[in-house]
């Protein structure tokens, strides 16, 4: 591929700075009382050395009952006292936060059947870090921007390890949209997309947080890009970021389209929808054409959450063409994933890729901030609103000085 990956990000080294005795905290009660908070032995943590208030609580989501019912399966706590870092851990306070097709999935306990409720969701953050361990300082400052990729991020403040954390640049909601959405994206294609310049792709669920980077990635790859979406303003959007064949499939037969347009079918699918979506798609395969299994999120809303197509002719569909379909899920390629966000943020600093945003302004009730928003932001994405990725901001309750 073209955008062949740089090789591994190397950690910025930060020099180690000293904690102040003590720093003021508010209380879960909303007063400031100051918290002896720094452990003078050096041998835990050094703790809001800019004199940023952290509360002693926060709010966080999560998960009381199994369900994939969002709204049903997860409760906002308010009264949760904020964690305490580790040696060689970061204490981030979380600015803005992804939402993802799966969180729902991960609230009915299907990524971990044998985990029990409660448990934390959110998948991903973006914000500073405002205190850290005496190993982390190594690397890693007071006020820094990080990114993560975690469960538990649905909360005010979380604990990152410094190994796992990703150093940015700044707090900017772009950055995020790469963390999930675009290391699915640019590592998928990589690895089992094998795309060259001329090949016909297909991605489903286009303009959405993962495949408005599907689009992109197999453009500069030099392929014909193909994008289904349901609505104008997605279309217009993907023929935006360079999608050769937007088509609406509300208002568009696809696999009508695909047969005309594309006989010759085509040579690879990114299918993150499912049932009918992924049918057709299996139907318009090119001879040696190739299907990743990104998701099927017309099943996530259903009981079982298993919808991924009408598999019954699947075998002989594949043999007459001698095509395949391949399943990919980003937790089973971490060895690539610092490779791919250092390629992606590279991109995205230098204007290269469109990181779409959707805060949701556009919605019923506008703009998705605070945690209580993420309950209306997980409705958005299921009503098929979005252009790009659904991010909610988390403003900071308190002031500070970072
Ligand atoms: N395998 C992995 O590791 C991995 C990682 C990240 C995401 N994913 C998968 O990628 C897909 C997209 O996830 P995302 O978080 O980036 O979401 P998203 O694309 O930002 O939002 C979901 C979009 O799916 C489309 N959609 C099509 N049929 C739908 C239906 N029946 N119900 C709801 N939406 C429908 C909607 O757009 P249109 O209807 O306009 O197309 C909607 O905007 C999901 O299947 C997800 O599981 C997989």
């Amino acid at each position: 591929m073209s955008w062949s990956a740089l090789s591994c990000a190397r950690p910025r080294s930060w020099g180690a700075r000293l904690a102040p005795l003590a720093s003021p905290v508010r209380s879960c009660l909303g007063g400031v009382r100051p918290r002896p908070i720094v452990d003078m032995s050096y041998s835990r943590h050094f703790l809001d050395f800019q004199g940023s208030s952290i509360p002693t609580c926060m709010k966080k989501l999560v998960v009381t009952k199994l369900s994939a019912n969002f709204r049903e399966a997860v409760a906002l706590r308010h009264d949760v006292p904020v964690p305490l870092p580790g040696d060689g851990d970061l204490l981030v306070r979380n600015r803005f936060v992804g939402v993802n097709a799966s969180d729902i999935n991960y609230s009915a306990g299907r990524y971990d059947p044998t985990v029990k409720p409660p448990f934390d969701t959110g998948f991903e953050g973006i914000g500073e870090i405002v205190a850290l361990g005496l190993s982390a300082s190594a690397k890693y400052t007071v006020g820094q921007a990080v990114a993560y990729m975690r469960y538990g991020a649905f909360a005010e403040y979380i604990i990152v390890p410094s190994k796992e954390a990703i150093p940015v640049p700044s707090v900017k909601p772009e950055f995020l949209t790469l963390l999930v959405s675009g290391t699915t994206a640019y590592i998928s294609l990589k690895e089992l997309g094998k795309l060259s310049e001329g090949k016909t792709v297909l991605v489903t669920a286009a303009a959405g947080g993962t495949g408005q980077f599907a689009v992109q990635l197999s453009k500069k790859a030099k392929c014909n890009v193909i994008g289904t979406c349901s609505s104008d303003e997605k279309s217009d959007f993907l023929k935006s970021i360079g999608c050769d064949h937007p088509i609406n499939y509300k208002t568009e037969n696809v696999a009508d389209v695909l047969k005309k347009v594309y006989p010759k079918g085509v040579d690879v699918v990114y299918e993150s929808v499912g049932g009918k979506m992924f049918d057709l798609a299996v139907n318009s395969l090119a001879i040696k054409g190739r299907l990743i299994v990104i998701g099927f999120i017309s099943g996530y809303q259903t009981r079982t959450g298993l919808q991924p197509g009408y598999v019954e002719m699947l075998p002989a569909k594949l043999l007459r063409k001698s095509a395949s379909i391949q399943g990919f899920f980003l937790n089973h390629y971490f060895s690539e994933y610092k490779m791919a966000m250092k390629h992606l943020l590279e991109m995205c600093e230098n204007r290269e890729l469109v990181c779409e945003v959707d805060f949701g302004d556009m919605s019923p009730e506008g703009k998705f901030t605070g945690l209580e928003s993420v309950f209306r932001a997980i409705d958005y994405m299921y009503m098929g609103k979005n252009i790009g990725k659904i991010v909610v901001e988390l403003p900071h309750p308190v002031n500070s000085k970072l």
